[in-house]
């Protein structure tokens, strides 16, 4: 970490003299104290790491370990003791210190003590600056739309952000915003500045999904040759969203559940029960009611789900938010791609908001965004939204069943394929062409073994 500050902190000069003349060569800025009272002084001008004598004339180290703690807890401190006093050192790291050296101490084991911790200073600050670069597109200002349903959503997913509640299902269409709930609720709770992991439930067969989200032990089933933490362990603080729980296979349905009670769970292949404390938002664009009916998805799991369930609304059912849906993305696309296009005309806006959205958000977002593309002028047209002029119905006849039948699977692939070609293979339009999310042409992707041509 080029230009770090360290503060060096003893009451003999000498031992001062000497590692702050290393640091010195070695590039680091030093700050030097002799007194506890010094230090913490010191310390409040900003250092990124501290070397703490145990002894010093007007209190002991781990008081002042205690008190830089408490100032900024991601200052790190290197304990320095004589080695004849264990039960220091021991102290020190519980109280929060990074690590400690015994004196008379070598330089150079101490030069590579403060340059692991250095490393460790940088990527935790880095891994601050990023959560919250991520979170500020999160706030409940996100969910744009004045309508009551979406009102009543926003107030809901705010609420719920700050309660205690362990468990919350997002029900609604392609397209309605689950994704974008699920972070909301995230990013306005206290667990914001914890991971939020998210796994899509159909898009992994049963067995790696199990361990994806319990993880393994080493040896735990052949080519299990590490311990993997799931992503369960890893998101320990936070939230872990569980998109399209609709899909999960009944026997991990069961654990999941065993995990949602008992709040601990077992990795593939382990016995030791481990305690994590994180809130599971799971989402479905499917009725689990009706998959309960048919049997394929767990009732007891349903009602443990269900406790604090959110409906997103489809856009048709809001389409007093369509003028300002639209009017928000014209507002993003004309950032990205530098145009100045001031909106769309009103006998345009007038056909969008009576269009049915079947996908809803993601649906309007990609109708703007290949409308700003194409457009020359200033003003959107009916012209720059292709499907306000073909109709639904021009559609299935087009593709009427042949009286001698047809290979669906073939016709899948095919249709999957044009759409790649079309877009360049990139995924996300060639999803939009064909009506599917990411998740659901990377399935097919997969399933058809498609891969991009080689140039
Ligand atoms: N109310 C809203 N305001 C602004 N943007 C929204 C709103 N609802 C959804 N979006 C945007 O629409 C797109 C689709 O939303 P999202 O991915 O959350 O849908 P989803 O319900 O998870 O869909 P799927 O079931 O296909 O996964 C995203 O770009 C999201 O940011
Ligand atoms: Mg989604």
């Amino acid at each position: 970490m080029p230009n770090a500050t360290v503060l060096v902190v003893d009451d003999e000069p000498l031992i001062r003299w000497s590692l702050v003349n290393r640091l010195k060569e070695d590039g680091y800025r030093t700050v030097e104290a002799g007194t506890a009272s010094e230090a913490v002084s010191h310390h409040r001008d900003g250092v990124d790491l501290v070397l703490l004598d145990y002894h010093l004339p007007d209190a002991n180290g781990l008081q002042v370990l205690k008190q830089i703690k408490d100032t900024d807890p991601d200052t790190l401190v290197i304990v320095l003791t004589a080695n004849t006093e264990v039960g220091v050192a021991v102290e020190a790291m519980k109280s929060g210190a990074f690590h400690y050296a015994n004196k008379p101490f070598d330089l150079d084991e101490i030069m590579l003590l403060v340059e692991k911790a250095l490393e460790t200073t940088q990527l935790r600050r880095e891994v601050r600056v990023l959560r919250a670069r991520q979170a500020q597109p999160y706030g409940p200002g996100s969910i744009v739309g004045q309508s009551e349903p979406i009102k009543a959503v926003r107030a809901l997913l705010e609420k719920i952000g700050v309660s205690p509640a362990s468990t919350v299902l997002l029900t609604g269409e392609s397209g309605s915003g689950k994704d974008l709930a699920a972070k909301v609720i995230h990013y306005s709770s206290a667990r914001a500045s914890k991971p939020f992991m998210n796994i899509t439930c159909s898009a992994l067969p049963e067995t790696l999904l199990e361990s994806e989200l319990f993880g393994h032990e080493r040896g735990a089933y052949t080519g299990a040759d590490r311990l993997k933490h799931g992503l369960i362990e890893s998101a320990d603080g936070g939230t872990v969203f569980l998109d399209e729980i609709g899909e999960m296979v009944p026997l991990l349905q069961a654990k999941l559940l065993r995990f949602l009670e008992e709040k601990s769970f077992k990795r593939v292949g382990g016995s030791q029960d481990i305690k994590v404390d994180v809130r599971v938002i799971a989402s479905t664009n499917r009725s689990l009611q009706e998959e309960v009916k048919k049997g394929h998805f767990r009732e007891d799991l349903f009602y443990r789900l269900n406790v604090l369930s959110v409906v997103l609304p489809p856009l048709r059912e809001r389409r007093g938010d369509v003028p300002m849906l639209i009017n928000h993305y014209v507002d993003i696309f004309n950032t990205e791609f530098r145009k100045k296009i001031r909106g769309v005309s009103p006998t345009a806006m007038a056909a969008l908001q009576a269009y049915p959205w079947r996908g809803n958000v993601r649906e309007l977002r990609n109708a703007v965004e290949r409308a700003m593309l194409l457009a020359e002028g200033n003003e959107l047209t009916e012209l720059h939204f292709p499907m306000l002029t073909v109709s639904d119905t021009d559609l299935s006849t087009g593709m009427g069943l042949p009286p001698e039948g047809i290979n669906l699977e073939a016709l899948e692939r095919s249709l999957v394929v044009q759409a790649l070609e079309r877009s360049g293979w990139n995924q996300t339009k060639a999803a939009t062409l064909l009506g599917l999310n990411r998740d659901q042409i990377r399935y097919r992707i997969e399933k058809f073994e498609l891969h991009k041509p080689t140039a």
